[in-house]
């Protein structure tokens, strides 16, 4: 019998209750959870003194769960949970996240199978790479306990696979080629009868180790070691950031948007492929190619016609979506005030990313005019027979606006366009110099997901994830009003956070 108990056992055996004895990990499969699962590791089993015992209460399923190593990157800490949590949400799973911390990239995770554990890492951005595990330990001694003690059950399925070994040392320093030879050859127990290859091998298996640094230099000994057989590699490991390099692009300006944190957003947002995303500050388009990046249709507008049309014909929007091959997916986009919106009303979203504007780099103006009296009548002023406003070269007249009243418009405006469960994601600045606690947007129809910080020197940037809920919803609002224009972001950022 294999040592993973199979889904198909107990399904054949069914009306038996469960056995008062199980220990807790199996308990957790009497949770009403939208999929029935049962996290049960090889450990556990070993205890189980009548494991055929074990039987579905009528109606459902146990799913038997397999330890699954993720190696994490060490960038925007802040940032991991939330993007793990939301790519497992998107794909219909969920999954206990509790062993991520900052101490180590690495972490064991359950889940169900390959395929979910591809679908958990595949797009991350801030991950970079998941394997089924083969074993643990603080030393390379125990680390071979564990191995020979899992891998039984299986080597026999890779015993044939051409292969080959990597080795990831997390803060470790260099190792020579015959320290790496002596490593891999310790694990020679598992008597592979494939052939190496160094190439798009079958599989890949890994040894992972985790280093402390002690008086600035790497441990002489790993603190802890892991085997594994590789799943899937992240969009990190793929080389996207390189690619998405925004000095490699035809057309950025000062306000492009970190590349990075851009497909962390996109995310975050869930975005995926056939789906309809906006961005209503869309400025060089950092959002509109993150999420072209995943497939989905990208559209954007910004008020101002510059950004727009970019610094010449082969240096605008519609060239970065040719240098990435998204040109299909690039939609189109206005020259528009967002919060004049000339959207017909019932065209929906799939989600919103967007860096509205602060008004430090880019202005924060909106149509209108804070002097009406300037311009009273002029609105029947006709030139050529034609409206002056109707006309091509009609400038409209503009006023300052504020950034917390933007947020409301912008919050009222993701409450109507939003399926349920879409997504609205922004990033928001705070000036952290007045020790206040941050009133972040709220909006009744939409529930607050995440409110994650990055942090710079006096002040930080806020990515506020929002999820559209159905019509019995009814959350907290928290408008500018009630925020009482507290964070004033620009006005602090001009006197320097004094
Ligand atoms: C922080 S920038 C966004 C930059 C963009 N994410 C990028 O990667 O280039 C804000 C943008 O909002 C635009 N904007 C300002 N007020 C606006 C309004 N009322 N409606 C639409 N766009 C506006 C600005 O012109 C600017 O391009």
């Amino acid at each position: 019998m294999p040592q993973w108990l199979s889904t198909a056992n107990y399904g054949a055996q069914q009306n038996t209750n469960l056995p008062a004895d199980l220990p807790k990990a199996v308990r957790l499969c009497q949770r009403p959870l939208i999929k029935q699962i049962c996290f049960l590791p090889l450990h556990l089993l070993a205890t189980f003194r009548q494991p055929s015992t074990l039987i579905a209460p009528p109606g459902e399923k146990f799913i038997i769960m397999k330890d699954y190593l993720v190696y994490m990157s060490q960038a925007h800490m802040g940032f991991r949970r939330a993007e793990l949590e939301s790519l497992a949400e998107m794909h219909g799973f969920s999954v206990d996240l509790s062993g991520l911390s900052e101490k180590s990239p690495f972490f064991v995770v359950q889940l169900e199978n390959d395929e979910q554990a591809a679908q958990l890492i595949r797009r991350s951005v801030l991950s970079r790479a998941i394997y089924e595990l083969w074993g643990q330990g603080a030393t390379l001694a125990d680390l071979h306990a564990d191995v020979k003690q899992r891998s039984s059950a299986l080597i026999s399925k890779y015993k044939q696979s051409t292969f080959k070994f990597d080795i990831v040392s997390y803060q470790g320093s260099r190792k020579s080629r015959e320290q790496q030879l002596a490593l891999i050859n310790s694990f020679a127990f598992l008597a592979f009868e494939g052939k190496i290859k160094m190439k798009n091998p079958d599989q890949i298996f890994a040894i992972l180790e985790a280093y402390s640094i002690v008086n600035q230099e790497p441990a002489p000994q790993p603190d802890y070691m892991y085997f594994g057989r590789e799943v899937e590699v992240s969009e990190r490991s793929r080389g996207v950031l390189e690619r998405h390099e925004i000095a490699k692009r035809p057309y950025y300006g000062t306000t492009t948007f970190d590349a990075e944190l851009a497909l962390v957003s996109c995310n975050l947002a869930q975005t995926r492929a056939g789906q309809l995303i906006y961005d209503p500050f869309v400025g060089t388009g950092s959002f509109a190619l993150a999420a072209a990046h995943y497939g989905a249709f990208a559209y954007g507008t910004d008020i101002d016609f510059r950004a727009l049309k970019g610094k010449g014909p082969s240096r605008r929007l519609a060239t970065n979506f040719e240098k990435y091959g998204t040109s299909h997916l690039f939609g189109d986009v206005l020259c528009m005030d967002f919060t004049h919106n000339a959207f017909r009303k019932n065209l929906l979203f799939d989600s919103i990313v967007c860096d509205p504007p602060y008004g430090v780099r880019e202005g924060l103006k909106v149509c209108g005019t804070n002097r009406e009296e300037r311009f009273e009548g002029k609105e029947k002023i006709i030139i050529d027979g034609e409206y002056a406003y109707l006309r091509r070269d009609f400038i409209q007249p503009k006023k300052n606006y504020s950034l917390d009243l933007l947020l409301d418009d912008l919050l009222q405006f993701a409450a109507e366009r939003l399926p349920v469960n879409g997504r609205l994601c922004f990033w928001m600045p705070v000036a952290n110099d007045q020790d206040i606690p941050t009133l972040v947007p709220q909006h009744e129809k939409l529930q607050l997901v995440y409110n994650l910080v990055q942090e710079f020197n006096k002040w930080s940037r806020r990515l506020l994830v929002y999820a559209k809920r159905d019509a019995n919803y009814k959350g907290t609002t928290i408008t500018s009003q009630e925020r009482g224009l507290q964070n004033d972001f620009r006005n602090r950022y001009f006197h320097r956070f004094k």
